[in-house]
Formats: C-alpha cells, structure tokens, sequence
C-alpha cells in the first residue's frame, strides 16, 4: 500500500500566525524520511494554507510522486501544467468549507472535467478524480478521460453506528472493485485515521491512501516532549 502525506495542516499552522514555520516543505522531506511514497497538497483557489511557492518549491524537492488537488477550473489547470505534479487529482472546492466536504459530481460536470483532464494527460500529469464510491460517478469518471479515481472515506470515517460503518466500507469495496475492473488505478482518502484505517487496507484494489489531519495531528503530540526540552535546554 502507497502512501500519499497531506501536508495541507503544517501549512494550516503556519498561516496561523502568517510566518516562515512550519514550512509545508520541512515536512514533506521529513514525511518522505518516513516512508511516505507520495506527497499530496490541496493548492485551494484562496490560498488558504498551501501556496503557490510551496507547490513550486516541492516539484524541485519531492523524491517520490507528488499529487496536486485542485478544482477543475482555468487558472488552477494552467498553475498544474505550469509546475506539472505527477498527478493532479481534481476534487469540488467550496470557499466556505473547513476540509473537502463531498465527491467531485463528474457525473454532473462530464464535459467541463473531461476538457481539464485531457489537457493535463496531454501534458503528462496522470489524472484522478476524487469521488464517492458510486457506480454512476465511476463509470461517469472513465467517460471523463480519468486515469484514477480516489474514494472518497469521509462517510465511512464519520459513520457512527457498527452497522452504518460496516455499509459504508462495503461501498467502499464494492466501488473500488468497480472501478479497477474498469481500469482505473484506485486510491481512498479524507478522515482515515490510526483507529480506522485497518479495514479499508485490506481492500486489494485500494493501492493508495492518502492522509493528512491524523498526521499532521500525531506529529504535534509525539513531538512535543522533545520540542519542550529542546527548550528547557536553551533556555537553562
Ligand atoms: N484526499 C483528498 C482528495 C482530500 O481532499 C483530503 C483532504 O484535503 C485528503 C485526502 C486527506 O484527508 P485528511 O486530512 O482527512 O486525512
């Protein structure tokens, strides 16, 4: 299993206080020593935490894949040929959203996403498309040119009851199943943490994760003790 760190959150803390750190690019290098095969960012349309120079700076230094989310809108295709990631996976982008909320509605924007994909499988950058685990978007995303699709695990993460979480993974199985008889390379991602993402690894047609909050979130806890006597040591 691949897996893909999002380094949105670092980002996120450092536009916190608008400063130099922590430096989304520290991070990607240090998630690589780790052993992350992929580095993932969401370059939103605001900019809210990862930047242009963020993005520009991790092309020259990302040793393994780099993956590009964006919106499948203009200035966001012509920044992704410009700096060219290995793989841009196109999501919905809402400004008022904390985190990405749904799937991308291909089904619904067929034509406008085939345009973007065509353009950036002419230009060498392999496309996945971030969807729920549901056979019309599926399908839906082969007719769009996608080489790969990403589902979407945000109901499963949320799922309250046993049952409801058993249904939701089914559909996640059942969609993964689906869309790699149809070819395309199958990724999951959004809210897998180190309490539920066992079951979704077992899924064979899943080859990639990609993950970032539950991260980024162990990162600030486990390294707090050494970043407190760090302190202690400076400052006697
Ligand atoms: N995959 C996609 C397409 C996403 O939009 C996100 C969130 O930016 C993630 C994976 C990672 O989600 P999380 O931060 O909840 O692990």
């Amino acid at each position: 299993m691949r897996l893909g760190v999002n380094i949105d959150h670092v980002a996120t803390l450092r536009q916190a206080l608008r400063g130099r750190y922590p430096d989304p690019v520290a991070a990607a290098a240090m998630a690589e020593l780790g052993g992350a095969e992929q580095i993932t960012l969401h370059v939103r349309e605001d900019r809210r935490h990862v930047n242009d120079r963020d993005l520009q700076i991790l092309r020259q230094t990302v040793n393994g894949t780099l993956n590009l989310e964006m919106a499948a809108v203009q200035p966001m295709l012509d920044l992704c040929l410009q700096v060219r990631p290995d793989t841009c996976t196109l999501v919905p982008e809402r400004r008022e959203e904390l985190t990405t909320e749904g799937g991308l509605d291909v089904a619904g924007r067929r034509e406008d996403i085939k345009r973007v994909s065509r353009a950036l499988r002419d230009a060498g950058v392999e496309v996945s498309l971030f969807i729920d685990p549901d056979l019309e978007q599926i399908k839906a995303s082969v007719r769009a040119d996608a080489q790969a699709v990403e589902l979407h695990t945000g109901r499963y993460c949320e799922a309250r009851t046993d049952k409801e979480r058993a249904r939701e993974l089914a559909r996640i199985a059942e969609g993964a199943k689906s869309a790699a008889k149809l070819g395309l390379r199958v990724a999951a991602g959004h809210g897998l943490d180190y309490w539920n993402v066992r079951p979704v690894c077992r899924i064979a047609e899943i080859t990639e994760l990609n993950i970032g909050y539950s991260i980024v979130c162990r990162a600030v806890l486990t390294g707090m003790e050494k970043a407190v006597r760090d302190m202690k040591e400076l400052i006697g």
